[in-house]
């Protein structure tokens, strides 16, 4: 492809998302089918109230969100499941888990983000599971923040990366581990240079903003996740990751709905809504980087390869055409404010 790639319409492998919050219950009905829509499969976060800790809790998650998407039309959708590590998930859990399909396992440093109360308070309490899970292929997720509140916000990604990351690989040289959602400069250059079995997901919203969003006109709470955004040289570092072509670096949106009340609040809670027109987000962000070519390999390839899954064989097409997101979704006995809701997209899924 030329390097000046501005195609009126092209067609990319179906993509997967990597990093995925669809929460339970009638709220499912509302975001399973945007992200069904365009994904063939999506990694769904255990981060439930109360948190997902067994195979059993979710293989019948899995079951519930499969018959969201059935509903809506979307019966070949595949939800991959991943667990929630706590101080006590036993380490015979990893083999179940393994034995029933289940990809991942997710770290939340206690107190981190939306329900990480239940999270880890201290990674030595962890090791015999972790001994399990690099001895079954397992990977390890990272939500990859400090969570001393002596640390800055905005520092806390790098101080995760020196005070808890190399140590933890270092003590577990072979375990397979996904930083998620990086934000920075710093987070770019561990994974581009770690040795071992790393990767990284990019959000839409990383990509496309940086921390003067949050503040533009009046606090916008709906540009409010964690990890929180970043300056433009962290967004510029992002943006070269995913368009530069490395393996370690594929798609998760970490899409994470909110009611509107619940971010429109005095303590509004972290989260993005991005399922209902991400792949247009993110279309937007490589063609802002004259990098549209490199999309597919990102959002489709390097993913899948990976966590060791067959990539998919379907396709989507995008047409340059001009639409504008609704405002807000009704969502369960709510509403939900996506991003980028009652702004003109310059993409759009046919
Ligand atoms: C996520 C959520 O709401 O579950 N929030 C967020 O800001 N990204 C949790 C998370 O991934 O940190
Ligand atoms: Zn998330």
């Amino acid at each position: 492809m030329p390097a000046h790639y501005a195609p009126q319409t092209f067609s990319i492998t179906r993509p997967d998302d990597w990093h995925l919050h669809v929460r339970d219950g009638a709220a499912l009905h509302t975001v399973v089918p945007h992200t069904a829509a365009q994904f063939a499969r999506a990694l769904i976060m255990p981060n439930l109230k109360p948190p997902v800790t067994s195979t059993a809790q979710a293989l019948a998650y899995r079951d519930r969100i499969h018959a969201a998407a059935a509903a809506a039309g979307h019966s070949t959708f595949e939800p991959l499941m991943t667990l929630y590590l706590t101080d006590h998930l036993p380490a015979d859990e990893i083999l179940r888990a393994k034995e029933a399909g289940i990809v991942g396992v997710k770290l939340y440093p206690a107190g981190a983000t939306t329900n990480s109360d239940a999270g880890v308070t201290d990674m030595r309490k962890t090791y015999a599971t972790l001994e399990a899970m690099q001895r079954t292929g397992m990977p390890l997720l990272v939500h990859g923040e400090a969570t001393s509140p002596d640390i800055d916000l905005f520092d806390r990604e790098a101080v995760f990366i020196d005070t808890q990351l190399i140590p933890l690989r270092r003590d577990f040289p072979a375990l397979k581990v996904v930083f998620e959602h990086i934000t920075t400069r710093e987070a770019v250059q561990y994974v581009q240079s770690a040795q071992g079995a790393i990767a990284a997901s990019i959000t839409a919203h990383h990509l496309l903003y940086n921390r003067n969003a949050i503040f533009t006109g009046g606090i916008r709470p709906h540009y409010y996740c964690l990890p929180v955004l970043k300056r433009e040289i962290h967004r510029q570092a992002l943006v070269d990751a995913a368009t530069g072509g490395s393996p370690r670096f594929f798609l998760g949106t970490d899409s994470a709905p909110h009611a509107t009340q619940l971010k429109e609040h005095a303590s509004g809670c972290a989260g993005c809504y991005t399922a209902h027109a991400a792949i247009e987000l993110y279309a937007s962000a490589f063609e802002a980087a004259q990098a549209l070519d490199k999309l597919e390999a990102f959002a489709s390839f390097h993913g899948p390869d990976f966590y060791g899954l067959p990539r998919n064989t379907g396709q989507i097409t995008l047409r340059r055409e001009s639409w504008t997101p609704p405002q807000s979704y009704p969502f369960a006995d709510t509403t939900l404010k996506p991003l980028a809701g009652g702004e003109v997209l310059h993409w759009r899924m046919a």
